[in-house]
């Protein structure tokens, strides 16, 4: 298969990619096709790499309104919803939801997910039909796994046990909560604890960090100091890190010295972030995203997450990664030209850093010819007029198409 006049990430030319048996066998400015080789002329649209969604709760989401609506939309009426569906909780609903929730993702070029599932629960029913639903849709994503203690790991019943479990049953990656932790002490006994885990197992981590507007919340320091001391180092991410927008300016100035050499990435969601914070703030109100555009100026690496779809904790999401760059980029005030050219690198090559994808993805000869094709020259252009993914190449196959609506304006 022959894709034609591909502009690959923003560039200025145009160039051909060859596809042979699921890989990219050529990238280069003119390939003649081989005989009997199908052509797609993609006609100067632009071609990136797929959509990695970073941070997403599987195990929650679509569940929106069922059975009821979070009415104040704040985080402690969302833990009180999801108290009332929970009890509807069985692997076939898990499953269900999970398929169609990844359906909603590959239509829109999204090709990996790492999805965070509460194991604070003795029966670790959601983590289970994950497990069990993600082979299923290998086809379309690839899933990797957080055990993620909603709860707590030391204010748990058997909290540590479960996390060990949930190990032992395939999870990828390690998660914490620090900041929902009843005290300080147990904060920083369950990242000791948690980094421990990951270490033993060799497993990657991702912790729920700071997802508060008190200044007062420090696990990313103790985060990082294990990430560094224990030689995890980029195999570790923190999530949210809210705090660290109330955080004091002289305080961050330490903090950064230590992040950089830690080596450890950041995810932030600005959708759910934005809509979650600074809710006990009157006025000025906190607008609670972390200070990506500080790190990022630092070197260190951050991607863009949703982390709720259609669920008591936020009401929209679609399984687009376009939302959360475009809002993103507007919290952070990250509006300069280059910066919304590149932005797409928060949820591709940043967010593939996250996930440890390595060198098997991107654009090149010899990976799998994974790619999406946007209706739009460049990533402003599509970012501003709001383009679907037109085409999605996974493995060689393709996995979603759309066709753009056509539009008239009479008069
Ligand atoms: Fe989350």
């Amino acid at each position: 298969m022959l894709y034609t006049n591909a502009r690959i990430e923003n560039a200025l030319k145009t160039q051909d990619i060859r596809v042979e048996n699921g890989l990219i066998t050529a990238i280069e400015d003119k390939l003649s096709p081989l005989p009997a080789e199908a052509v797609e002329d993609l006609g100067g649209k632009l071609v990136l790499p797929p959509f990695v969604e970073p941070h997403v709760h599987l195990d929650t989401t679509l569940t929106a309104g069922d059975p009821v609506w979070n009415m104040s939309g704040t985080l402690f009426e969302g833990i009180e919803c999801w108290a009332k569906r929970k009890e509807k909780l069985s692997a076939a609903d898990v499953k269900d939801r999970v398929r169609r929730a990844v359906r909603l993702y590959a239509a829109n070029g999204v090709q990996f997910i790492r999805t965070h599932v509460d194991v604070t629960d003795p029966s670790l029913v959601a983590l289970k039909a994950i497990l069990e639903v993600r082979e299923e849709l290998r086809g379309l994503a690839d899933i990797q796994v957080v055990a993620f203690p909603q709860e707590g790991i030391l204010s748990f019943p058997n909290g540590k046990g479960l996390m060990e479990e949930a190990v032992k049953l395939g999870a990828d990656a390690v998660g914490a909560i620090p900041h929902f932790e009843f005290t300080r002490e147990y904060a920083v006994e369950s990242l000791n604890y948690a980094c421990e885990l990951a270490a033993r197992y060799g497993l990657l981590m991702d912790v729920h960090c700071d997802e508060t507007d008190d200044d007062q919340s420090r696990g990313l320091e103790t985060l990082a100091t294990r990430a560094l001391e224990l030689g995890l180092k980029d195999r570790v991410t923190a999530s949210h890190t809210c705090a660290m927008h109330s955080y004091n300016n002289a305080y961050v100035l330490k903090l950064m010295r230590l992040l950089k050499m830690s080596e450890i990435n950041f995810v932030a969601n600005p959708l759910v972030n934005t809509h979650l914070e600074g809710r006990v703030d009157t006025y000025p109100k906190r607008r609670g995203v972390t200070r990506v555009k500080e790190l990022t100026a630092a070197g260190i690496n951050v991607a863009f997450g949703n982390d709720d779809l259609f669920d008591p904790w936020y009401p929209m999401g679609c399984g687009t990664m376009r939302d959360t760059v475009y809002l993103g980029l507007h919290v952070t005030q990250m509006m300069g030209r280059e910066e919304i050219l590149n932005s797409y690198r928060f949820v591709t090559t940043n967010a593939a850093r996250v996930l440890h994808l390595g060198d098997s993805y991107g654009l090149k000869a010899g990976n799998p010819a994974s790619f999406v094709v946007m209706d739009a020259g460049d990533y402003y252009e599509a970012l501003t007029n709001n383009v679907p993914v037109i085409l999605s190449v996974r493995k060689g196959k393709i996995v979603a198409r759309t066709c753009p609506a056509r539009r008239e304006v009479m008069g």
